[in-house]
């Protein structure tokens, strides 16, 4: 159970001198033989001129000064420094406009993606300004083709008009010549509007060039159309503005503005159609590092969402690369082994990777639903090693996944109580459910960092109001149960009625009456009982599915990370003996067995009952 060594960086802090430079003069691109069957193979017909025409995005940066932090300085607090720099950086007069570098760690690669209008332009702006990404547009580098008259602007002028999308042995060798250039290599990339196929997908994939994070921001259609047919260009600053949402600072700007002339409600509702029909193919070859962001707010918050991601992403790389251990990548980091949900869950036990994937996803998932207030949360997280049904079950994996959301809220100065049911009963009749045994004592002995964090910002208790302290400010519960003839909610309810308003999480709770040793079921209050246990919400759930009655072989998979749906994920076999998961279909609310059956048989609405093969399904979800 160790957690990872402190970090004694070397930040780099750059004084901001991030500003576009929309004059750029743009990279001539020169294209031979576009109709080459092989999107790779007309690569070597490029001729590239030095100056990258997506300089006209990337950021210059200047007066480097570096700052050391002391080494006592304890990794969660350099953590949060990265993470969450505006907490601790409130009172620096540098802030507005710091950049924050690590120069150790390999640059950021980030993919945008997202309906037409989502706002990826308007995002990438301000990511590029941010982090200092080279910002690489497949609609600007077309646009700029089409404005200069070049033969690939000829070829993709028609495509664009129409709303199509352009061939993708154009756009594949202008994006993969732009990525290999020196500036893309050296600061990272910020990769916007490609792939837009899974042939483009899989054309990056046979590079090996993948991102850290994949970005979808998700927007209703009706506000899709209003913005696109109110956007607005500048040509000489390239900034995006609206007429209504943005409208421009000056008259004298306002009188230069563009329209794209693919902007038209009708071509807007046919690039919408195609983007929804590629969407999710290219999900799946990404969705292990897929984030998806919530695109219908102010555009602030949306950055909010994306520079805590992205910094965490950075954050994750700097300790990959201090720790000098490449398998010990993030849940964003590049995994050859799988794509997507992780792959051979099957094999037990879990690789350290796949252990992580799921940490994290946990942790994110339970971040967002605090920061958006929820106070009675579960995680309900099944992988063989945390479901108590299998006999690989781990119990050390179950501390594990605590010690990371305990670690990461204590990082951000919350106060933490971790507890665990004492045993229930009197007399003969006491104990403790066998999946708890002996788990606070190894809380207790567990590595909690470097820093002191128990007995400070982390502090073990068990359950029931008496162990709500004026000074907690959140409780994480590990798998409270009901025992046979033993009852925990009571001692719940009053931890929670005694919490008020601060944040009680529950880890893989079982909190369905048990029926006694005679067989007979507590009935007394039972309906309370069950509604009380239900008034927490899922904040984060994952399942494999198998047919009923058996663990083998895994047949698919249910997930659901709030604030997002249910996703319903296929296991598929590969023809090179590799596995993967795609997503059939998702639901607003967790779904039923018949819902899920009629995912795997390819049928929508509720109409058709569950039968044949998938029938199994019902019987496991209950
Ligand atoms: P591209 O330029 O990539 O177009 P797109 O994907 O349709 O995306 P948009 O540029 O329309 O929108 P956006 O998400 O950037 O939104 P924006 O920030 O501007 O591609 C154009 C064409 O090129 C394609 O149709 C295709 O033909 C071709 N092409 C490109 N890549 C290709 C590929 N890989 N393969 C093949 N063909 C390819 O925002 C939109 C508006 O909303 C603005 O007015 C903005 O001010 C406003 N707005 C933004 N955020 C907010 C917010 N939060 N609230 C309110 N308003 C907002």
């Amino acid at each position: 159970f160790s957690s990872a060594p402190s970090l004694s960086l070397s930040l780099s802090l750059l004084v901001s001198a991030t500003k576009m430079l929309p004059n750029s003069p743009p990279t001539a691109l020169h294209i031979n033989n576009v109709t080459s069957s092989s999107p790779i193979s007309s690569l070597s017909t490029f001729s590239l001129y030095p100056s990258p025409l997506s300089s006209l995005y990337s950021s210059s940066s200047s007066s480097v000064s570096s700052l050391s932090i002391p080494s006592p300085l304890p990794q969660q607090h350099l953590s949060s420094l990265h993470v969450h720099g505006h907490t601790h950086l409130k009172t620096s007069p540098m802030r507005k406009g710091l950049k924050i570098m690590c120069s150790q760690s390999e640059p950021l690669k980030v993919m945008i993606s997202g309906a037409p209008a989502s706002g990826k332009g308007t995002q990438c702006e301000m990511i590029v300004q941010k982090f200092g990404l080279v910002h690489i547009s497949t609609g600007d580098l077309l646009r700029y083709e089409v404005s200069a008259g070049t033969e690939i602007g000829n070829k993709a002028k028609e495509y664009m008009n129409a709303g199509r999308l352009v061939p993708d042995e154009i756009v594949t060798a202008m994006v993969t010549a732009r990525l290999s250039q020196k500036d893309a290599k050296e600061k990272g990339w910020l990769l916007d509007g490609y792939p837009r196929s899974f042939v483009q997908a899989e054309s990056l994939e046979k590079l090996k060039i993948r991102p850290d994070v994949y970005i979808t921001l998700d927007v209703p259609d009706e506000i899709l159309i209003d913005r696109c047919v109110g956007r607005r260009l500048d040509p000489v600053t390239r900034k995006i503005y609206h007429i209504k949402n943005f409208p421009p600072e000056t008259e004298e700007i306002k009188a230069r503005l563009v329209t794209r002339p693919d902007d038209t409600e009708e071509k807007v509702k046919s690039r919408l159609q195609i983007y929804k029909q590629n969407a999710e193919a290219i999900l799946s070859t990404y969705s292990n590092i897929l984030k998806k962001i919530d695109g219908n707010h102010a555009k602030e918050v949306i950055f909010e969402e994306i520079d805590t991601l992205l910094s965490q992403v950075q954050n994750e790389k700097v300790k990959a690369t201090k720790l000098g251990k490449s398998a010990l990548q993030s849940d964003f980091g590049n995994k050859e082994s799988w794509r997507g949900i992780p792959t051979r869950l099957n094999n037990i036990p879990h690789s350290r990777e796949i252990r992580k994937y799921f940490y994290d996803d946990v942790l994110q998932a339970t971040q967002r639903a605090i920061n958006a207030g929820k106070t009675l949360l579960k995680v309900e997280i099944n992988i063989p090693e945390l479901n108590p049904e299998m006999d690989v079950y781990r119990i050390g994996t179950l501390m594990e996944l605590v010690r990371v959301l305990a670690l990461s809220f204590a990082d951000d100065g919350k106060r933490v109580k971790v507890c665990v049911q004492g045993s229930m009963g009197e007399g003969a009749l006491a104990g403790m459910p066998l999946q708890l045994a002996g788990s606070r004592k190894i809380l207790e002995f567990m590595d909690w960092g470097d820093y002191d964090a128990m007995g400070t910002f982390i502090n073990i208790g068990s359950i029931g109001d008496k162990e709500v302290d004026e000074q907690d400010d959140m409780f994480i519960l590990v798998a409270p149960q009901n025992a046979v003839g033993n009852c925990i909610i009571d001692d719940l309810r009053a931890m929670t009625d005694a919490a008020g308003n601060r944040p009680v999480i529950l880890i893989n709770p079982r909190l369905k009456d048990l029926p006694a040793s005679s067989g007979i079921m507590q009935t007394m209050g039972r309906d309370k009982r069950l509604e009380y246990a239900a008034s927490f919400e899922n904040c984060y759930l994952f399942r494999l599915l198998y047919y009923a009655g058996t663990q083998y072989p895994i047949m698919g998979a249910l997930r659901m990370s709030y604030p997002y749906r249910y996703e319903v994920y296929k296991r598929v076999d590969e023809h090179s003996g590799r596995e993967k998961y795609v997503i059939l279909s998702t639901f607003t609310k967790r779904p039923n067995g018949d819902e899920i059956n009629n995912a795997f048989e390819g049928k929508t609405g509720n109409e058709v009952k569950a039968s044949g093969i998938w029938g199994f399904l019902s019987s496991i979800l209950g």
